[in-house]
């Protein structure tokens, strides 16, 4: 059985003081005139931390993961991760989008295979072939090894990306709105799978949301972005419920009514005040 250290390691060997990826006055133009998309972002984002980013359609929330994943690059502003410039696509960086970008004609296990052999090319068939299954197991898709994406469903096709990014063991996670094509049982399953794979993998997540639950489910720290254009990031809210939490459970735990207000009511009302100069 493979062991998570990979994941594990970076997280003890970083005192909770130095950030793993430090965000500075990132900004992002798409044509020569007019506002930028957003400007003056700033955060960092700690080893083994699961941060979420919540903004309504259109602020950048895209931008911004891309930019991180070396996918696009900022118009200003720096993302720096263990002290190197992120500048182009790394495989210690994984992603999973929300379409999930499997390959038709490979199997389950021969996706997350291919994933595995690009990442770590040096071990052996069998090695590989071990790996992929490990994660296919963590994410409920034991018996869909052989099954290509055709045959499986939305949500099952879903767990494979999310099998295959965690397979190649990255130091970060980036996931854009991994779970919103899906039915809320599935997103229910899922959800509770993530977070238990995180807190066992200690696994850096920085993840986009639209969904308010999902953010105070998974999210030891939720960062709020105004709207565009020129959106900024408004407010970083940690995320005071315990890491015990559960979907069923979270309800009733001290701090949850006060904490989905505050997000609520900055979506409906204080997004579009915010840089507008009315807040
Ligand atoms: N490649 C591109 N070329 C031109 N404009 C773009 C490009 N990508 C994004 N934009 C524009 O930048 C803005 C932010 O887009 P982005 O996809 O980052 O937003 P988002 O917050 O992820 O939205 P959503 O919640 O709908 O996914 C939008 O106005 C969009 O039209
Ligand atoms: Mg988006």
């Amino acid at each position: 059985m493979p062991n998570d250290s990979a994941h594990a390691a970076p997280a003890a060997a970083h005192a909770v003081s130095r950030p793993l990826v430090e965000v500075s006055m990132l900004e992002k133009r798409y044509g020569e005139s007019g506002p930028p998309v957003f400007s003056d972002v700033s955060f960092t984002i700690q080893p083994a931390e699961f941060v979420c980013l919540i903004g309504h359609s259109g602020c950048g929330k895209s931008s911004i993961l891309n930019i991180l994943a070396g996918l696009e690059q900022p118009s200003g502003g720096t993302v720096i991760m263990d002290g190197h410039e992120i500048t182009r696509p790394g495989l210690e960086r994984g992603v999973v989008f929300q379409g999930h970008a499997l390959l038709p004609w490979l199997s389950a296990v021969q996706n997350v295979a291919f994933a595995v052999r690009s990442r770590f090319p040096t071990l052996s068939r069998a090695e590989i072939r071990e790996k992929a299954e490990h994660y296919l197991h963590l994410v409920g898709l034991h018996n869909a090894l052989d099954k290509k994406p055709a045959e499986l469903s939305g949500g099952m096709r879903q767990r494979v990306g999310i099998a295959r990014a965690f397979s190649t063991q990255p130091r970060m996670l980036l996931m854009d709105e991994p779970f919103g094509a899906l039915d809320a049982l599935t997103r229910g399953l899922i959800q509770e799978e993530l977070l238990q794979i995180c807190a066992r993998t200690r696994q850096t997540v920085f993840m986009i949301t639209h969904d308010v639950d999902e953010a105070i489910l998974l999210a030891d720290r939720v960062l709020l972005m105004s709207n565009g254009p020129d959106a900024r990031l408004a407010e970083s809210i940690d995320n005071p419920l315990p890491r015990t939490r559960t979907r069923e459970s979270m309800h009733h735990e001290t701090g949850f009514y006060d904490l989905r207000n505050h997000l609520v009511d900055f979506l409906v009302r204080r997004s579009a005040l915010v840089g507008k100069g009315e807040n």
